[in-house]
C-alpha cells in the first residue's frame, strides 16, 4: 500500500479504494492528536513519524541537510542557503535584499551567485550538447560546472566560500561526532564511517543529501497548477490571463515550458538551456571586493556563466535556466527574494518587467555585462501592458509547492521494495522520468526555432 504514504500531504486527497485503509487509519489518529488527546497523542506520535514521506537515507540527507555542524566554523548548514521556506533558495530576507549573495560560513567571504533552488535541481540531466538545435542542455549550477547532484553536494562542504572544510576527512569526521553511526550503518551497512574510508564516507554523505534532495518532500509537485492541471482546481480569470501570457505573447513557455508531458509527467518549468539574457550587473555583490587571491580582477570582474566553465566565447554570459516552479514561495508577504543568477533583482515585478521593456526603453537598464551573446530574438520587447505584467505574477504565483496533494504520477515517487536505498532508486526512476521531460521539452525547443 505504497500510496497511502502520501497521507500527510493529502489532508483533502480523494480515497484510493483499493489500498488505503491504513490511510483512513492514521489520518483520524492525527486529528485525535490535534483536538489534544494526550494519550493518543502519546501513543501515535511515533507511528506518525515513521509514516512520514521519507526512507532511511532520504532521512540521513535531510538530517546532514539541515546540520549546522558540518561548516568552519560551524554555524551554517546547506538550508543556510536553501531553505524550504523560501522555496529552497536563500531564506535571508535582509541579504537577499542587500546583497542577493549569501555570506559563507567563514566571516567577510561571500560567494559569487545566488543560490538557486535545489527542489527540482535533480531533474536536470548531465550536461550535454544537443547538435539538433546546437545547444548545451543540462548540469549543476547556474553555469553546468557539476555534472550531476552527487558531484554538486561535495561542492559546497568544501567551498571556502560556502561551509569551508578543509577535506573529506575533516566532513567525516565532523559526521562521526555527529551522532549519524547508527543511521549510517542502517543505510549503508555496518563498517560505515571508519577511519581510513573518509573518501567512502564522504561519497555516502553525498549520496545521502542527495537522495533527500531528490525526494519527494523536496519535489512535491503540489502547486495550483499541478491542480489545476489534474483538473482539481481552477485558476483565477487572472492567474488564467497570466497563463495565457506564458505560453502565447510573452513567450515564457519556449524557455520555461508549462505543459504536462504525452505521459502526464509534470512539467518542470525549465528546458535546461543556457542565454544570456543581458541581466544588469549587481553592484551590491560583495565579491567585487574579495580578495585578489579570490577574485583577482576586483571590480572588473564579469561573470561569464557556461562559457567560463567551457571557455568559449560563443557562450559567455549564459547561465541555466532555472525552474519557476517555487519562484514566488517566501515565508511571509513582507519578505524579499532576490533573483537571477547575481540576486540583482528584488522581486518578480522587476523581473517580468525586465522582460518586457528591455530593449524597449534600454535607459531604464544598466548595460548587459556581456552584451555579444545576449538574446534579442525571444525576449526584451513583449509589448506587454503594465496589468499584463501583474498577470504574469499572478500565475508564477501558482507555482509555489503549498497548495494540495502531490499531482506526480502515482509510481514514480512510491516504491514497495523495502530496500532502504529507496532514495538511491527513486533516482533511477527519476532518471526514466527525466528522459521524458528532456524529450518534450526538446520537442517543444524545436517547435520555437
Ligand atoms: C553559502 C551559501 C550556500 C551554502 C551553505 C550551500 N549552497 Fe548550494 N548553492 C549556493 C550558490 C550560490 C549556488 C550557485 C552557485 C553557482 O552556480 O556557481 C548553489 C547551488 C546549488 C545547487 C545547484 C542547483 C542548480 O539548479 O544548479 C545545489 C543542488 C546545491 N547548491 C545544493 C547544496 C547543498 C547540498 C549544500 C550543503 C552541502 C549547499 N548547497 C550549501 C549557495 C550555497
Ligand atoms: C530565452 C529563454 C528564456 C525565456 C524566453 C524566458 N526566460 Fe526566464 N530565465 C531564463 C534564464 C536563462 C534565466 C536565468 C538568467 C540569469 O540569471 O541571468 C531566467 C530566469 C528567470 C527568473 C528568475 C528565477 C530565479 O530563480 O532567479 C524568472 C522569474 C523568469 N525567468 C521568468 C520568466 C518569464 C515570466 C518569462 C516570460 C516573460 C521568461 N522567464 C522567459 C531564460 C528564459
Amino acid at each position: 500500500m505504497p500510496y497511502c504514504r502520501n497521507l500527510f500531504f493529502n489532508d483533502f486527497d480523494q480515497l484510493r479504494a483499493d489500498s488505503c485503509v491504513l490511510k483512513i487509519t492514521v489520518n483520524s489518529l492525527r486529528t485525535f492528536g490535534m483536538i489534544g488527546l494526550f494519550l493518543a497523542g502519546l501513543l501515535f506520535v511515533p507511528s506518525l513519524g515513521a509514516a512520514n514521506e521519507l526512507s532511511p537515507v532520504e532521512q540521513l540527507g535531510k538530517q546532514l541537510f539541515f546540520d549546522t555542524n558540518l561548516s568552519t566554523p560551524a554555524g551554517q548548514s546547506c538550508a543556510s542557503c536553501h531553505a524550504p521556506e523560501a522555496g529552497f533558495s536563500g531564506p535571508n530576507s535582509q541579504v537577499n535584499l542587500r546583497t542577493g549573495v549569501y555570506p559563507g560560513a567563514a566571516a567577510g567571504r561571500f560567494g559569487n551567485r545566488k543560490p538557486p533552488t535545489v527542489a527540482y535541481a535533480s531533474f536536470s540531466p548531465k550536461r550535454t550538447f544537443q547538435d539538433d538545435n546546437e545547444t548545451w542542455v543540462g548540469g549543476q549550477f547556474w553555469d553546468g560546472r557539476a555534472d550531476d547532484l552527487i558531484a554538486q553536494a561535495k561542492g559546497p562542504l568544501l567551498n571556502p566560500l560556502e561551509m569551508n572544510n578543509a577535506s573529506a576527512e575533516e566532513v567525516v569526521n565532523k559526521v562521526r561526532k555527529g551522532g549519524y553511526q547508527r543511521l549510517f550503518e542502517q543505510v549503508f551497512g555496518p563498517r560505515s564511517l571508519v577511519p581510513g574510508e573518509e573518501e567512502k564516507g564522504f561519497d555516502q554523505i553525498a549520496q545521502a543529501i542527495v537522495a533527500y534532495e531528490s525526494s519527494r518532500e523536496v519535489n512535491a509537485f503540489r502547486s495550483k497548477y499541478d491542480a489545476y492541471l489534474a483538473k482539481r482546481a481552477t485558476l483565477t480569470s487572472q492567474e488564467m490571463r497570466g497563463l495565457e501570457l506564458f505560453a502565447g505573447r510573452a513567450n515564457c513557455s519556449a524557455c520555461h515550458p508549462h505543459e504536462p508531458g504525452a505521459d502526464g509527467s509534470p512539467p518542470l518549468f525549465t528546458d535546461f538551456t543556457y542565454d544570456n539574457l543581458g541581466v544588469p550587473r549587481n553592484e551590491a555583490n560583495p565579491f567585487y571586493e574579495a580578495p585578489a587571491n579570490i577574485n583577482p580582477h576586483g571590480r572588473q570582474y564579469k561573470d561569464l556563466g557556461l562559457g567560463g566553465v567551457l571557455k568559449q566565447e560563443s557562450q559567455f554570459g549564459k547561465v541555466k535556466v532555472p525552474t519557476l516552479r517555487n519562484v514566488a514561495k517566501k515565508p511571509n508577504r513582507e519578505f524579499v527574494k532576490s533573483y537571477l543568477h547575481n540576486g540583482k533583482f528584488k522581486s518578480l515585478k522587476e523581473v517580468v518587467h525586465f522582460y518586457n521593456k528591455r530593449d524597449q526603453e534600454p535607459n531604464q537598464f544598466p548595460p548587459a555585462d556581456i552584451p555579444a551573446t545576449v538574446n534579442h530574438t525571444e525576449l526584451g520587447n513583449l509589448g506587454l501592458t503594465d496589468d499584463e505584467e501583474d498577470d504574469l505574477i499572478s500565475f508564477l504565483e501558482t507555482l509555489s509547492d503549498e497548495f494540495g496533494p502531490t499531482a506526480l504520477p502515482q509510481p514514480l515517487w512510491t516504491n514497495p521494495s523495502k530496500n532502504s536505498l529507496r532514495g538511491i532508486s527513486d533516482l533511477l526512476r527519476v532518471e526514466r522520468f527525466r528522459h521524458h521531460v528532456i524529450q518534450a521539452s526538446a520537442k517543444s525547443d524545436q517547435s520555437r526555432r
